[in-house]
């Protein structure tokens, strides 16, 4: 038989090893009844996971409200939210044709990226993301320059995704989406700690600095933040 102390080594020195290669292995949240089977979550596990996680707790606690994306591109996020939550109004922000000159001006003024106008992120349609999503009924497209597009939106939401990469859409998707949060609802602002993106790290300090609010950084591959509401 392998005495423990043989074992514990050989745990130890795996540790190191794949560690130094950047490869994490973890449990897979097999403590509790997992009521969803997220098959790509290998590729982002803590982002997916957390959103998993959020959306027992809003279930658990009756978190009323509805749900949105701004910055969906191809939906592989957006439809991973509306599977999370089949009873959900979806709300789901893009140009689906890329980032606006406007948003990209301020951007390269400031440093905060090398974001450009010019079709990136416009390989995709509306057709394409609908097609992916679980409970499309539920799903309301608005297409657009946000905050332009969000205009006659009068809901209270409970969860939020931020991942439009610039400053000035995280900036206004925090103004128009935080009064709107409910009570125990969850902004997640993606790219937080994203180097390559750095306007979003400065539009969350900028506002959460200017209505004191805290957030948690979380670790997963573009390091989003999480805002609560108290
Ligand atoms: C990184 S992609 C989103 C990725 C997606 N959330 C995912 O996880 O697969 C960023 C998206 O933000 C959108 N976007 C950026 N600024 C916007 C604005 N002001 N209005 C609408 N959409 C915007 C872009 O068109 C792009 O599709």
């Amino acid at each position: 038989m392998i005495s423990t102390s043989i074992l514990n080594s050989f745990n130890f020195l795996a540790d190191k090893i794949s560690a130094k290669r950047k490869i994490f292995l973890t449990t897979s949240l097999n403590y509790i009844d997992r009521k969803h089977d997220f098959a790509c979550s290998g590729f982002d596990y803590v982002r997916y996971a957390t959103l998993e996680l959020l959306s027992y707790e809003i279930s658990e606690k009756k978190i009323g409200g509805s749900l949105a994306e701004l910055g969906v591109y191809k939906g592989e996020f957006a439809k991973w939210i509306n599977k999370c939550f089949p009873d959900k109004k979806l709300f789901l922000f893009d140009t689906f044709d890329g980032f606006d000159e406007r948003d990209v001006a301020n951007e390269i003024n400031n440093d905060f990226s090398k974001a450009s106008s010019k079709k990136e992120f416009s390989n995709t349609s509306v057709n394409e993301v609908m097609a992916k999503m679980f409970y499309p009924e539920n799903v309301i497209v608005k297409q657009g320059f946000f905050p332009e597009t969000a205009r006659d939106v009068n809901d209270t939401f409970c969860l939020v995704s931020l991942d439009a990469d610039l400053y000035d859409p995280i900036y206004n998707g925090l103004s128009f989406f935080y009064p709107k949060l409910s009570h125990g609802g969850y902004i997640l602002i993606h790219d937080y700690n994203n180097d390559t993106y750095k306007g979003s790290k400065n539009a969350v300090i900028d506002f959460c600095k200017k209505y004191e609010i805290n957030f948690i950084p979380i670790p997963d591959t573009a390091g989003t933040a999480i805002i609560t509401r108290p």
